[in-house]
């Protein structure tokens, strides 16, 4: 029996999961866990939330809060979502937990003792204003290789290249926008050069021959342009200290640490078994197959950094495959956080309770195996509507709603042995024939990690079986010969059977409900392999409806949703990254220091020699001042006179080009446009604003 080490990539803690995350590689490696499990193979699925890195300090600081109560946000967030979603992992945990600091140290430590890593003094970034040192999407720049403006600085998302910060072209500090100084710091760095001429890598390097195209076509690229150095240090003070001495204010890089959480989540599920040394026929032991499933982003990390650490540790099974999947755009656009272009899986779980399946089967059907995929609302619609109510329910209820009427709810005959009904008989053989066929078809596409192939294979078994149905005509059958009737639906009853056994690892809510109305109920992994599972005479459950039509108003809501939510997050298309972050956490009573009221601009002129200033004079409802205002290129004064805008009066005076400036005008900006900021309606001069 073979044993099977399945994980899946952490979510970072730093936002809820979208179904992009889902059809990344969630919903594949639960498929695939579940086809094993039932074909009584070991499984262990493990998985956690990753709680390091700048992702994590990056959202803190947009949020307001701190880096931990971000992480517990979201990790209670990101588990309750699978745990509703039915992934069937066998244990979630946290890279923050003890065991994983623990375990992650020791790690470095024993790399670290052999003398593996390359101690380096190199230049890093850093923010003078926010003094911090700026590692990987701390700082943004321009791409060298494609040009896009917002690259960070480990990676490029537009183009993909791994890049350096010190690679990118006008460097920027994610923190303050100030362009950074370079400072020197001494880091601690894999030799992924030198490993890579290693016997073990090359040996290792055989295995990727066999994976998905672009997991290959990745590993191969990045050792065609040579491996460099990589550090596995960083200077920041978030994330888990570097164990050795003189490495005050440096944690370990996040991707060091965070693969290792595999290991931590398989010792912490052992320990909680009350066998802590189990973890090890997982990790240790060459019977095991070590399984990562991942989105494209993260092949570089599982196919050769982790690979290497593991192999020189030294005591560690190094992956069997790395199934990657491309991404998932969602209607015709890349799906953004920043942009609110998403559907989260904790709003569709409360907008479609009872509805996983659905999803499922959606997101399987564009599974982004090959190429990147597009998810639209529509076409989630037709996909239900069309093959799960139209193929699927309705060959099940009408077997269902046939015997309870024909048969009272009990299992009929099998043909019998005589000939009396050879034609029925054969044409029932066939059925069989063609569904031993797909079936078996289907665990060879599941076996080799096609999930879309073999989903949409399996629906076949039902579509054979509305064909049966349709060609038998039992509904007519039933005047002149009961008997055929009998065996034809016995056959049907063992066709169910069999859709929702091999349909439990794509559906396996439907496929429970399946065998609950066969009166088989969780005998899903038991009856697979036999054909004949129903029993003459034996009780079925009552009939019911495995899927509703969706209308199109739930979904037109969800379109408008997408585009109203989207609208409201007003952040530029694309240039995504071109918002500043939230400022620093301030208290109620600084906020209630300020004095804003609604003004009117009675005058407006501009301040000689000066392109970008005009002169204002205000009616703040207290007095008449002036107001100096940076505003000349945006405004033509004739068309602000009259305008009502909100003023902070009680800023201290102060001059410019010699005028006194007695106060502030609020402006958004938006992509670069300057508007006034102005109560929704004409106000009382004098107003309040709070
Ligand atoms: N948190 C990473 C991401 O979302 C994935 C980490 S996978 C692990 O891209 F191997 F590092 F755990
Ligand atoms: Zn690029």
């Amino acid at each position: 029996m073979k044993r099977n080490l399945i994980t899946a990539a952490l979510p970072y803690a730093n936002g809820p999961l979208h179904i992009g995350h889902i059809a990344g590689c969630y919903l594949p490696a639960d498929i695939y866990s579940r086809f094993l499990r039932n074909k009584g193979e070991e499984v262990l699925f493990v998985c956690g939330t990753d709680e390091h890195g700048v992702a994590i300090t990056m959202r803190a600081k947009k949020e307001g809060i701190t880096p931990q109560q971000v992480v517990d946000k979201y990790y209670n967030q990101i588990s309750e979502s699978f745990k509703t979603f039915g992934i069937s992992f066998d244990h979630f945990s946290r890279t923050s937990r003890e065991i994983h600091h623990k375990t992650a140290q020791e790690f470095f430590k024993k790399l670290y003792d052999k003398g593996l890593f390359q101690e380096i003094e190199t230049d890093q970034y850093y923010d003078e204003e926010a003094q911090q040192f700026l590692a990987d999407r701390y700082i943004l720049g321009t791409c060298p290789v494609c040009s896009n403006e917002n690259a960070y600085g480990d990676q490029c998302e537009k183009c993909g290249s791994a890049l350096s910060p010190t690679d990118l072209k006008n460097p920027r500090s994610a923190l303050s926008g100030a362009a950074p100084v370079l400072r020197k710091a001494t880091n601690w760095f894999l030799p992924m050069d030198k490993i890579a001429e290693t016997p073990e890598f090359a040996e290792y390097s055989k295995r990727v021959e066999n994976w998905r195209g672009t997991v290959k076509g990745q590993f191969k690229s990045w050792l065609k342009e040579g491996l460099q150095p990589r550090a596995m240090t960083r200077d920041l003070d978030w994330g888990i200290p570097v164990p050795v001495d003189g490495a005050d204010g440096k944690v370990l890089y996040v991707w060091f640490d965070a693969p290792i959480g595999y290991i931590s989540a398989t010792k912490e599920y052992f320990e909680e078994q009350g066998n802590p040394e189990g973890w090890k026929r997982w990790w240790q032991d060459d019977e095991s197959q070590l399984i990562h499933f991942i989105g494209k982003d993260n092949i570089v990390f599982h196919t050769i950094i982790f690979p290497m650490m593991l192999m020189e540790h030294g005591d560690y099974i190094l992956p069997a495959e790395v199934p990657a999947n491309e991404f998932l755009n969602l209607e015709g656009q890349k799906l953004s956080t920043s942009r609110n272009w998403a559907v989260w899986l904790h709003e569709y779980l409360s907008a479609f309770p009872g509805r996983n399946d659905e999803m499922r089967y959606t997101l399987t059907s564009i599974a982004p195996e090959t190429k990147d995929s597009d998810f639209t609302w529509k076409d989630y619609q037709l996909k239900v509507n069309s093959e799960l109510v139209a193929v699927l329910g309705n060959f099940v209820n009408r077997a269902m709603v046939l015997c309870k009427k024909y048969f009272d709810g009990k299992v009929p005959a099998n043909f019998g042995a005589n000939t009396e009904h050879e034609a029925y008989r054969k044409r029932a053989q066939e059925m069989i024939d063609s569904s031993e066929r797909i079936s078996q078809y289907v665990n060879e596409l599941l076996a080799s990690y096609k999930f879309r192939d073999a989903q949409s294979e399996w629906l076949n078994l039902a579509r054979e079986g509305n064909r049966f149905l349709a060609e038998t005509e039992p509904w007519k059958l039933w005047k002149t010969d009961p008997k055929a009737v009998e065996g034809i639906l016995h056959e049907t009853l063992n066709l169910c059977a069999r859709i929702a056994a091999i349909g439990e690892p794509f559906v396996p809510e439907t496929s429970q409900r399946i065998l609950q109305q066969l009166n088989l109920a969780g005998k899903h992994a038991d009856i697979a392999a036999n054909w004949n599972q129903v029993e003459e005479g034996a009780n079925l459950g009552e009939p019911f409806l495995l899927f509703t039509q969706i209308e199109d108003a739930v979904i037109q809501e969800q379109i408008d949703k997408l585009a109203a939510e989207s609208a409201a997050s007003n952040a530029p298309k694309q240039e995504e990254n071109m918002l500043a972050p939230q400022k620093d956490t301030i208290q109620y009573d600084d906020f209630m220091k300020m004095d804003i009221r609604v003004g009117t601009i009675l005058e407006a002129i501009k301040v000689p020699k000066a392109d970008k200033l005009l002169q204002l004079t205000v009616d703040t409802g207290i007095d008449v001042r002036t107001i100096v205002s940076g505003i000349a290129e945006h405004f033509a004064p004739e068309d602000i006179v009259g305008q009502q805008v909100s003023v902070l009066v009680n800023l201290a005076p102060r001059k410019l080009r010699g005028i006194e400036s007695q106060g502030m005008i609020l402006m958004a900006e938006s992509e670069g446009k300057l508007m006034f900021v102005q109560p929704g309606e004409k106000a009382v001069n004098g107003s309040g604003v709070s």
